[in-house]
């Protein structure tokens, strides 16, 4: 079997047309802009190019785009105070404090201090309890990237074999919670996993998200399954800067039934839900129904 490229890239561009139109509809029938606030603390380089991204597609998109820009150093209560205006002004309808923050400021606080309907992160421990629950909650943009990605290519998942690798809060945990609101069966495999090759052998849908490059093989993966490749990894070869997935991609192409590359599967929808997630908190902060399609 040759596997049917997911194409991301392509997909993303759909999801960004669709938050732009309703952008065009908030402004024109309600005279709203919706607003995204992006915070960054210190001058990490990866982090840097994430939030210059995020800020372009944001007002390509239409949208107001706001950013916090902050010294390494800077005190937690410095941090709270910024996240304590954005909380209470009404043209940012979106938080995002970028991640990883330096050592000294605690995450977890940090997070837990944005006001959960602008979480567009998802990560605040009431959406990840409402997200667990099965209630109406925002939900991370990662997984809700790859569900979309999922749907769109089955329809519906009901009844579905679906094994998780990795367990991190923003992406394994989160996408597990998802496929099981899809009716999946749902594993979540990590490093301790007891024969993880014949655990994902059983899987229909593998969502790889462990952040180890090529740790997949295709002789792991079940005839037919869907694998959606999370991981983005620098790696060197033949002398080259290369960019590879947590998925042996040449060798999973020839046995799965339909694969994201990397690049140009999971990483570009990420952003796109991000947006995506904005007009969503936008809508329901004005009491507005929400956009079709863009929400789990
Ligand atoms: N750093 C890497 N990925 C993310 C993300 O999805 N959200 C935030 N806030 N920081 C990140």
């Amino acid at each position: 079997m040759t596997a049917k490229l997911i194409d991301g890239k392509a997909f993303a561009a759909t999801v960004r047309e669709k938050v732009a139109s309703h952008v065009t509809r908030l402004k024109e029938d309600h005279g709203i802009t919706p607003g995204l606030a992006v915070v960054l603390v210190g001058e990490d380089p990866a982090s840097q190019v994430y939030v210059r991204s995020k800020g372009k597609q944001t007002t390509e998109a239409g949208m107001n785009s706001y950013e916090h820009k902050m010294d390494a150093d800077t005190t937690e209560a410095d941090l709270l105070a910024v996240i304590d205006a954005l909380n209470t002004d009404p043209a940012v309808h979106g938080i995002l404090v970028q991640l990883p923050l330096p050592g000294h400021l605690n995450e977890d606080l940090i997070i837990n201090s944005i006001a959960p309907e602008k979480d567009v992160d998802g990560f605040h421990i009431s959406n990840v309890g409402l997200l667990g629950t099965g209630q109406k909650s925002m939900v991370p943009c990662t997984p809700l990237g790859c569900l979309m990605m999922l749907r769109d290519h089955h329809g519906s998942l009901s009844g579905m074999n679906a094994v998780v690798i990795g367990r991190s809060n923003i992406v394994g945990k989160p996408m597990a919670q998802l496929l099981l609101g899809d009716s999946c069966t749902v594993t979540i495999a990590h490093s301790r996993t007891k024969d993880l090759p014949g655990v994902v052998k059983q899987a229909d849908i593998v969502v790889a998200a462990v952040g180890r490059p090529e740790m997949v093989p295709g002789d792991w993966i079940k005839e037919g399954a869907t694998v959606i490749d999370v991981g983005i990894n620098r790696i060197e070869r033949d002398g080259k800067n290369k960019l590879v997935g947590d998925v042996d991609f040449e060798s999973a192409a020839k046995v799965a039934g339909a694969i994201t590359p990397v690049p140009g599967g999971v990483g570009p929808m990420t952003i796109a839900c991000l947006l995506a997630n904005t007009v969503t908190a936008c809508c329901r902060a004005n009491g507005l129904a929400e956009p079709e399609g863009l929400t789990a």
